[in-house]
């Protein structure tokens, strides 16, 4: 089943996502809607938060689907070192047709749980370690716009304002 993506200002995407202690049933039909609701949506990550469930999940493809489905699963996942910077545009589902320039580690090393809880690390460069903050920061109630200088911030917020005045910009709280 494909999920309502929530967007900003949704007060769901700014609270701290809560650790996941067991597999349960809930969880595994909400990863399979949330893989559904990634590929639907042609993102790269999907956070738990970002459909309602404040809980350290996170589904993410690095092809969006593009060269065949292969969605992985990252729970309660942590970065334990971050090297280099990369500056890349960078956009959200839960922001809908703003892409900015955002300053992020070039490397990433995350631990986590895999789908059967066991115990994963992944050592990520570029698009990957992109993939990584932009999502964590999301179980953190961050959002990409938090990253960008003032200035910037507050531009990106009036645009918002003014789409959302216009009809333009979709708001699922
Ligand atoms: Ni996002």
């Amino acid at each position: 089943m494909v999920l309502e993506i929530l967007t900003f200002p949704s007060e769901v995407l700014r609270r701290k996502a809560a650790m996941i202690d067991s597999p349960t049933d809930k969880l595994n039909a909400l990863i399979e809607n949330m893989k559904e609701t990634l590929y639907a949506a042609n993102g790269f990550g999907l956070a738990a938060p970002q459909v309602g469930e404040s809980i350290r999940l996170i589904v993410y493809d690095e092809t969006a689907g593009r060269e065949g489905q292969n969605p992985k699963i990252i729970i309660n996942p942590e970065i334990v070192e971050e090297s280099g910077e990369q500056i890349v545009e960078e956009g959200c589902l839960s922001i809908p047709g703003e892409y900015v320039p955002v300053k992020r580690y070039l490397r990433v090393l995350v631990k986590a749980l895999d789908e059967n809880f066991d115990p994963v690390i992944i050592n990520a460069e570029g698009h990957t370690a992109r993939i990584m903050q932009h999502e964590i920061d999301h179980l953190n109630g961050v959002l990409f716009i938090d990253r960008l200088p003032s200035f910037r911030r507050d531009t990106i917020k009036k645009h918002i304002k003014r789409r959302i005045a216009n009809g333009e910009y979709k708001t699922a709280q």
